[in-house]
């Protein structure tokens, strides 16, 4: 059965494989991908945040504590979205469970959309950055990570759930649904080149600021052979791109 990205993480044993790898510290999604969100995210004093994919929605915690006005997330997977609910029992935040294809909330309505290591479940980027686009009000800013194109373009090498010792970067233009293993099960994920995300961006009337390829910071990595590791290959892709208001 190939999952899509919100029923991978309905699979109980995916769901506990990734819950159990997201946790550690030294997760790259911990001392890489969150490190450069935070740098992107910059002052979130005041502002209205919504999160597409928030999974068990843990930053909600941050954001409040740097002085966040309100946080929204929104997940598709039942799983991800009770954890969710329960993280932000007592907080200003909430979260429903919605599709990133289907969401609507009050038009601009939002200063910041931060997307975390979602949008390469997405097959219609456009469609995407169009509904963000309705969702922020204009001086808004959306700030997101995704797989690196490097990994999502061939799952040749990374069959199993074993730390990968090669990597192979194979169709990188021949873009679109690849059928990935991961976590012991098999799920869509979409590949798009850098420049594919830097176009559907500026075609959708962002102005991109930030543009960062996750290079790892040693000082977040301590374990040499670990930070040696990491630097291989680039694991995340990351944007912060602003929308001015209507032309
Ligand atoms: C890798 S997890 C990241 C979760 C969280 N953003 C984080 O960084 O910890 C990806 C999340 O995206 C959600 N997701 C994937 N495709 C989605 C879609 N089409 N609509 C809503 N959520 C989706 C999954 O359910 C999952 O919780």
């Amino acid at each position: 059965m190939v999952y899509s990205g919100p029923t991978f993480y309905d699979d109980r044993t995916v769901f506990n494989t990734y819950m159990a790898r997201r946790q550690q510290e030294t997760s790259a999604n911990e001392s890489i991908e969150k490190p450069l969100i935070w740098q992107l995210l910059g002052d979130v004093n005041g502002l209205d945040i919504l999160d597409l994919g928030c999974g068990e929605a843990t930053i909600a915690h941050e954001l409040f504590a740097k002085g966040c006005r309100s946080y929204y997330g929104i997940d598709g997977s039942d799983n991800m979205i009770t954890l969710a609910q329960k993280a932000l029992e007592g907080t200003p935040g909430n979260a429903e469970r919605d599709f990133m294809e289907f969401f609507e909330v009050e038009p601009h309505s939002y200063d910041l959309v931060l997307s975390r290591l979602a949008f390469h479940y997405i097959e219609d980027l456009d469609a995407l950055l169009q509904r963000i686009r309705g969702a922020l009000r204009p001086g808004g800013r959306l700030v997101f990570s995704t797989e690196h194109p490097v990994i999502t373009s061939s799952n040749l090498a990374g069959k199993d759930t074993a730390p990968r010792h090669d990597w192979i970067v194979d169709r990188y233009f021949q873009t679109g649904r690849r059928e990935i293993s991961w976590l012991g099960s098999e799920v869509i994920k979409y590949h798009r080149t850098i420049e594919d995300f830097f176009m559907a961006l500026q075609r959708a009337g962002f102005r991109v600021e930030h543009l960062r390829e996750s290079k790892p910071d040693p000082a977040h990595i301590p374990d040499k052979r670990l930070f040696e590791r990491r630097s291989r290959v680039p694991l995340f892709l990351l944007f912060a791109a602003t929308w001015e208001g209507p032309a």
